[in-house]
C-alpha cells in the first residue's frame, strides 16, 4: 500500500485580496484536483446547486463567505444608507438559501451572517465597519468548522480500534468540511497518530461521491481503501469485514432522526440486522432543534438526468420510464448507536440527551 500522505487543499477557502470565494471544483474529482475563484452570487449559488461544493459543513462556510462577498458588493455599489445595504443583503441571503432545502449549515451559516450584520447596525455601526465585521464573523465560521472538525475526529476515534474495518456513505470527509470531515475525521486523525483502517466506500448512486470523493481523499491520506458498489454492503457485513458504519448527516432533527445522503437509512438497517453499531458524525450547527422530527426534514429532489445519462455514454434507461431521484432519506432515530459531535458523543435517549449538548 502506498502511504505517501498528499495534503489537500483546504476545500473551502477565502481570497481576501480578490475578493473571491475559492473551492476545489468536486465535480471534476478523481480526474483534476482544480482550485477555482468564485467572485459573484450567481457563480456561488450555481456550484452549490451544482454540487462544485457540497456536503453540509462545506456548504455553510462557502454560504458564509458569500454573504461576505455580497456585503463587500454592495458598499463597492456606493451603497452607504444602513437601511438600504440590510434590505439588499436580505435579499442576498434569500438568493442563496434557494441554491439547496436540505443541509440545513446552508441556513444556519447565512442567518448567523445577516443576524451579525443587523445586530452591528443596529448597535449605531457603518455599513463600512459593518463590511469588515461580516468578514471576521466568516473566518470565524470557517475556523470554528476546522476546530470542530478536528474533535469529532478526536470523539470519533474513542469508538475505534486500530486494524478496524469500517463502512462509510456518500462523503462526509474533508471534502465535505474545510479540513478532516465528520465522518472520515476519526480516521484522517487516527492515521495522524500512526493508526490504520480498512474503510470500505459505498460508490454512492446516482452522484459517486463516495467512489469519486472519499475514495479519493482516503487514498490520498494512505488509507487501505476498497470501493463497493452500494448493493454489496450487506455481503461485506456479513463476510465480517466491517466493525463500524460511519455516516455524516445533512439535518439532524430532536429527537435524533438524521437526513444524509439517499441510501443511508438502507445501510442502517443493513447494519442493526448484522450486529454492527451505526455512527452519525455531525457538528452540531447540523442539528436543527426546530424540527421535532425526521418527518419534517425537507428533502431536495434532483434532476432525472443524473440517474439515466450522467455517467453513461449513451442513455442506458429507455426515454418514457419514470425516475424518482431524493437527493436524501432519513434515518430513524432507533438505527443510530450515537451521534459524533464536537461537544461529545450523543446517546439515546436522543430528544433529552441533545437538548442537553445544544445547551451546553
Ligand atoms: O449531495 P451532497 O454531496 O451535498 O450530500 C452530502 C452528504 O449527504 C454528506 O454525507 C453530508 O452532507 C455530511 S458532510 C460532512
Amino acid at each position: 500500500m502506498n502511504n505517501t500522505f498528499t495534503k489537500l487543499p483546504d476545500t473551502v477557502m477565502l481570497d481576501e485580496a480578490a475578493p473571491a470565494l475559492v473551492i476545489i471544483d468536486q465535480t471534476l474529482l478523481p480526474t483534476e484536483l482544480r482550485l477555482i475563484s468564485l467572485y459573484s452570487l450567481s457563480e456561488i449559488w450555481d456550484a452549490i446547486k451544482k454540487l462544485k461544493v457540497r456536503g453540509a459543513p462545506a456548504i455553510g462556510v462557502a454560504a458564509g463567505i458569500a454573504l461576505y462577498l455580497a456585503s463587500h458588493a454592495i458598499l463597492q455599489k456606493g451603497v452607504t444608507d444602513t437601511t438600504q445595504f440590510l434590505d439588499m443583503l436580505r435579499a442576498d441571503k434569500d438568493y442563496l438559501a434557494s441554491s439547496r432545502p436540505t443541509a440545513v449549515n446552508l441556513f444556519w451559516a447565512l442567518e448567523r451572517m445577516y443576524k451579525t450584520a443587523l445586530s452591528f447596525i443596529e448597535n449605531g455601526g457603518t455599513v463600512t465597519a459593518c463590511v469588515d465585521r461580516l468578514l471576521a464573523e466568516c473566518k470565524a465560521i470557517r475556523d470554528e468548522d476546522i476546530a470542530s472538525s478536528k474533535a469529532i475526529g478526536e470523539n470519533g476515534l474513542s469508538l475505534l480500534t486500530d486494524g478496524c474495518g469500517i463502512l462509510t456513505h456518500c462523503n462526509a470527509g474533508q471534502l465535505a468540511t474545510v479540513r478532516y470531515g465528520t465522518a472520515l475525521a476519526p480516521i484522517h486523525v487516527g492515521r495522524e497518530k500512526g493508526m490504520s483502517f480498512k474503510v470500505y466506500c459505498d460508490e454512492t448512486r446516482p452522484l459517486l461521491q463516495g467512489a469519486r470523493l472519499s475514495a479519493y481523499e482516503l487514498v490520498c491520506d494512505g488509507v487501505d481503501t476498497t470501493v463497493i458498489c452500494d448493493n454489496m454492503a450487506s455481503q461485506v457485513m456479513k463476510d465480517g469485514r466491517i466493525q463500524a458504519v460511519i455516516v455524516g448527516a445533512d439535518r439532524i432533527a430532536a429527537n435524533g432522526d438524521a437526513a444524509n445522503k439517499i441510501g443511508t437509512s438502507g445501510v442502517a438497517i443493513l447494519a442493526k440486522y448484522y450486529g454492527i453499531p451505526f455512527y452519525v458524525a455531525a457538528p452540531t450547527s447540523t442539528i436543527d432543534v426546530t424540527l421535532k422530527s425526521g418527518e419534517l426534514i425537507p428533502i431536495e429532489q434532483r434532476k432525472a438526468d443524473e440517474v439515466t445519462e450522467m455517467w453513461y455514454e449513451t442513455r442506458m434507461a429507455p426515454e418514457g420510464a419514470n425516475v424518482f431521484n431524493p437527493a436524501f432519506d432519513v434515518t430513524p432515530n432507533e438505527l443510530i448507536t450515537a451521534i459524533i459531535t464536537e461537544r461529545g458523543i450523543i446517546k439515546p435517549n436522543y430528544t433529552e440527551n441533545i437538548a442537553k449538548i445544544m445547551e451546553k
